[in-house]
């Protein structure tokens, strides 16, 4: 197994603007304003295979693309740090630690699409990471990067800060165009997508931060080398975070394609006090539930949405036996209707309704017929919301309902009948 490092590569803290430099930090930026050209920026990240590590898993060449192909006078690129989704710290992780990266790899965007502004989109109470991306910021100025002939190039680039709402729906792509533009961070309805009218109606690359930091590297190591890692529907590596109920809590970059049983066992230590594993949660709250034999799969965007879950942004939670599967839907129901912008009336009524429904199953007072609503209320609502907060909850609940019915059962009122 190829345990390369892309994005974890100091061991000792932070890592400094020299310790990057050394490393060959900013070699790929210097090349590329210098020698290059965007559009063997945007073909090289393109033949890398990088998809999006904020979720959804995009092709990142192809949403350059749209943004590089759109006439306009300017163009914009944000790095998405809103990072609110529960358990997730990835994105601090990285901008706290490896703010160089992160920055370089927000220029090659920029220079990729031709944006000549650049904003670092950051959640407003990560107060380490807005200092580190401060220090960073006039770091590279000083030395020449950032500016109005980084390197002595043509290509301005300015790179601002912009603290982002710490709700859950400030960090959905359009959301941090609204508040960068000084509007509530509420979703866009969509098309038109950020790439191709954002900021101001103009075309807008929105990135997540861990997708950032491995642009650098690609550039400066090659498209080939990067699809030497990983698998070929999941080049790279990712960063997993597994905090809750294991033995070693941290966040852990493995190559795609290793099996989830190497990041249970070897990272993170199994469950304490070696309890039994009843369940796990792979992607977060809008992932679906696995059983325990998912440990064999290959950590691999595919493999696990063909197991009926997905890998989401990482945030990995593994649950003992004698965990009640009803209490962990319930709180992701809470979660959902609290974090629900209230936009989209069928949103704000899918959240309100599936969470009612569980309260009831809690309380022993729902029927079979009413857990059978749950299905409609999803039916009726899939694809109607300006943003994917409304696909959100159907994972989970349909997956807990499916693989875990004695979970259920046992609240049902006159015995389930
Ligand atoms: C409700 C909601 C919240 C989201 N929060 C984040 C977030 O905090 N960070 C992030 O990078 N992407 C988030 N996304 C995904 C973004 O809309 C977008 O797809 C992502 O920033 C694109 O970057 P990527 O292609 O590099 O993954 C969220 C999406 C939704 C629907």
């Amino acid at each position: 197994m190829i345990m390369e490092r892309i994005l974890l590569t100091s061991e000792a803290g932070p890592e400094s603007f020299a310790d990057y430099e050394r490393q060959g930090g900013y070699s790929a930026w210097r090349q590329a304003v210098t020698e290059g050209s965007p559009a063997r920026v945007l073909e090289e990240v393109a033949a890398s295979g990088l998809r999006g590590r904020g979720g959804a898993a995009f092709p990142v060449g192809k949403k350059w693309q749209f943004a590089a192909e759109t006439p306009a006078e300017r163009k914009y690129v944000v790095c998405n740090g809103g990072e609110d989704e529960p358990g997730s710290r990835k994105d601090r992780f990285l901008l706290e630690n490896y703010p160089h990266k992160v920055l370089e790899g927000l220029l090659l965007a920029a220079y990729a699409i031709g944006a000549h502004e650049a904003y670092l989109y950051v959640n407003h109470e990560y107060h380490q990471a807005q200092a580190a991306l401060e220090r960073a910021l006039a770091e590279a100025r000083a030395a020449g990067y950032v500016g109005p002939h980084p390197c002595g190039s043509d290509f301005a680039i300015e790179v601002h800060l912009h603290a982002a709402p710490s709700t859950y729906v400030a960090g959905e792509d359009s959301a941090a165009v609204n508040s960068i533009e000084g509007k509530p961070a509420k979703p866009r309805q969509k098309p038109p997508y950020p790439a191709t009218a954002g900021i101001h109606g103009l075309p807008t690359v929105v990135n997540n931060v861990e997708t950032l930091a491995n642009v650098p590297a690609i550039l400066r190591r090659g498209a080939a080398w990067f699809r030497g890692i990983g698998t070929e529907s999941s080049p790279g590596t990712m960063l997993f975070t597994a905090m809750e109920g294991v033995k070693r809590p941290g966040i852990y970059e493995l190559p795609f394609g290793t099996p989830l049983r190497y990041l249970y066992e070897e990272c993170a230590g199994g469950l304490a006090d070696d309890r039994p594993l009843k369940a796990i949660l792979p992607g977060g709250p809008s992932s679906g539930f696995l059983k325990p034999d998912a440990l064999d799969l290959p950590l691999d965007y595919q493999a696990f949405r063909d197991a009926g879950s997905a890998l989401g942004c990482g945030v990995m939670t593994f649950y003992p036996e004698g965990t009640d599967i009803v209490d962990e839907v319930l709180k992701i129901a809470e979660f959902f209707a609290r974090e629900s912008c209230g936009q989209c009336a069928k949103c704000q009524f899918e959240t309100q309704q599936l969470l009612r429904i569980l309260q009831m199953v809690k309380a022993g007072k729902a029927t079979r017929a009413a857990l059978a609503m749950i299905d409609k209320v999803l039916d009726q609502s899939r694809g109607q919301g300006w943003c994917s907060l409304i696909n959100m909850p159907g994972p989970p609940i349909t997956s807990a309902l499916r693989l875990f019915p004695e979970d259920f059962e046992r609240y049902l009122a006159n015995g389930g009948r």
